[in-house]
């Protein structure tokens, strides 16, 4: 587990699957997701089904985790990271929340402490996150944990039957994070 003052950051389970998928039905956490709206709770385990293969930090994988408050338990979003090849030594981290726990700095707190965790547990030493050039609370998001934009992709985020631009953001662990 890993705890911020707020949050306890847990290791996903089967019985979380019901709570990402209803997450995931909110038209404004699809919005910049080329997963987009779940038809049904099967697409939701389907997309879930590889985290739960292993779940042990090796390289060359997927880890994912439910965020829930410390005060009530209460599951309030995911935060995921796929690993790379040992070789690379890097990680790419993707993070969700419920709409009605936006705004609150939750996001933030969860994301550095993935941060935090990717460098100093996994000793990775890099971090990438991908974000929708219009997804302006994610970007505000990254800019505010210390990642750096290194560059924008052209037309590759096939969302809604369009071609929408991506902005790919990095932190290296010789930068230190905040
Ligand atoms: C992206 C996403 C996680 C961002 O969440 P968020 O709620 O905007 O993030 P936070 O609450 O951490 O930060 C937002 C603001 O809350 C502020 N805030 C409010 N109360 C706060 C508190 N108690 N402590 C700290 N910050 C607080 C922060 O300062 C920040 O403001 P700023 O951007 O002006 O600096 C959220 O919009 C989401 O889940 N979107 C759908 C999925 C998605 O797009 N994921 C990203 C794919 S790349």
């Amino acid at each position: 587990m890993i705890c911020t003052p707020r949050l306890s950051i847990l290791p996903l389970e089967p019985s979380d699957q019901a709570a990402i998928h209803a997450k995931n039905c909110f038209p404004e956490v699809a919005k910049f997701n080329t997963i987009g709206i779940p038809k049904s709770i099967e697409d939701t385990q389907k997309l879930l089904a590889p985290l739960f293969e292993k779940q042990q930090p090796e390289k060359g994988q997927q880890l994912g985790w439910v965020i829930r408050l410390k005060t009530d338990n209460a599951f309030i979003g995911e935060l995921g990271m796929r690993l790379s090849t040992p070789k690379y030594n890097k990680g790419e981290i993707h993070y969700s929340l419920l709409p009605s726990h936006w705004n609150k700095g939750y996001a933030t707190e969860a994301v550095k402490a993935l941060l935090h965790y990717g460098m100093e547990t996994l000793n990775l030493h890099r971090i990438e996150a991908g974000v929708h050039t219009q997804n302006i609370r994610s970007i505000r998001l990254l800019e505010n944990v210390g990642m750096q934009r290194e560059g924008k992709h052209r037309r590759i985020l096939p969302i809604g039957g369009k071609w929408e631009d991506n902005y790919s953001y990095a932190i290296l662990r010789e930068n230190g994070i905040q």
